[in-house]
């Protein structure tokens, strides 16, 4: 699992040195907290949210663990966590294509633009393929432009606009991307949020 970036460090733009790998429960706090900072309250999980779609049979979480000194004024970024990723295989369209589902996507903001959020996805996108999923999909707010520009760039398109879908208040875009048999592997799209 988690792909070429399993066992071995990661650099992106010569700057963030990371390495992806399996979620530890332990780090269950510390993610939940990421995840406050890296969303609005109204789009934030609380603890029992984001348990339920961690604890999901199909679903799996992946960390970047940071491995250098460059991140965070704290002692550098060596050990620390820098972004996670909870994703779900398994799920079936209309035309029973195995469907995989990005759950969300987080990277603390000190290292964005580092390569974190295009590595935690890659690994995702690799192990969902490895679980028979054609196609990944997502929801992302229609107001979050660093996602939808990061997801576009990863392939993704938008399939379509879910009015109200958080909060019956704030618009999602659902987005999708074929990764499977076509060859064009890991091609672009989706999100709960
Ligand atoms: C979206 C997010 C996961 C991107 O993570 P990241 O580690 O910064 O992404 P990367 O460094 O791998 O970016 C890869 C490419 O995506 C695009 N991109 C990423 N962030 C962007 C931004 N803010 N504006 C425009 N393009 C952006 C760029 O093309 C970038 O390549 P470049 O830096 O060489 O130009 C991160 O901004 C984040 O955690 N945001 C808050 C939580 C969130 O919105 N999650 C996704 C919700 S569905």
């Amino acid at each position: 699992m988690a792909g070429a970036f399993r066992g071995g460090f990661t650099r992106y733009n010569g700057c963030v040195s990371f390495r992806i790998r399996p979620f530890q429960q332990a780090e269950f706090e510390t993610l939940w907290r990421m995840d406050q900072v890296c969303f609005d309250p109204q789009l934030a999980y609380s603890r029992p949210e984001l348990a339920f779609y961690m604890r999901r049979p199909a679903a799996f979480t992946l960390v970047a663990e940071g491995d250098g000194p460059e991140a965070g004024t704290n002692g550098g970024s060596a050990g620390r966590i820098l972004g996670f990723i909870v994703a779900e295989a398994g799920r079936k369209t209309k035309t029973k294509t195995k469907t995989g589902h990005i759950i969300t996507l987080d990277v603390v903001p000190e290292v964005r633009r580092s390569g974190v959020g295009s590595a935690l996805l890659h690994a995702a996108e690799e192990q969902l393929l490895g679980a028979g999923a054609a196609t990944v999909e997502l929801e992302t707010a229609v107001n979050n432009m660093a996602a939808i520009r990061f997801y576009k760039q990863k392939g993704y398109f938008v399939e379509k606009t879910v009015p109200g879908y958080y909060s019956n208040q704030l618009d999602a875009l659902v987005m999708r991307k074929a990764i499977g048999s076509s060859g064009d592997r890991v091609i672009g799209s989706s999100k709960d949020r």
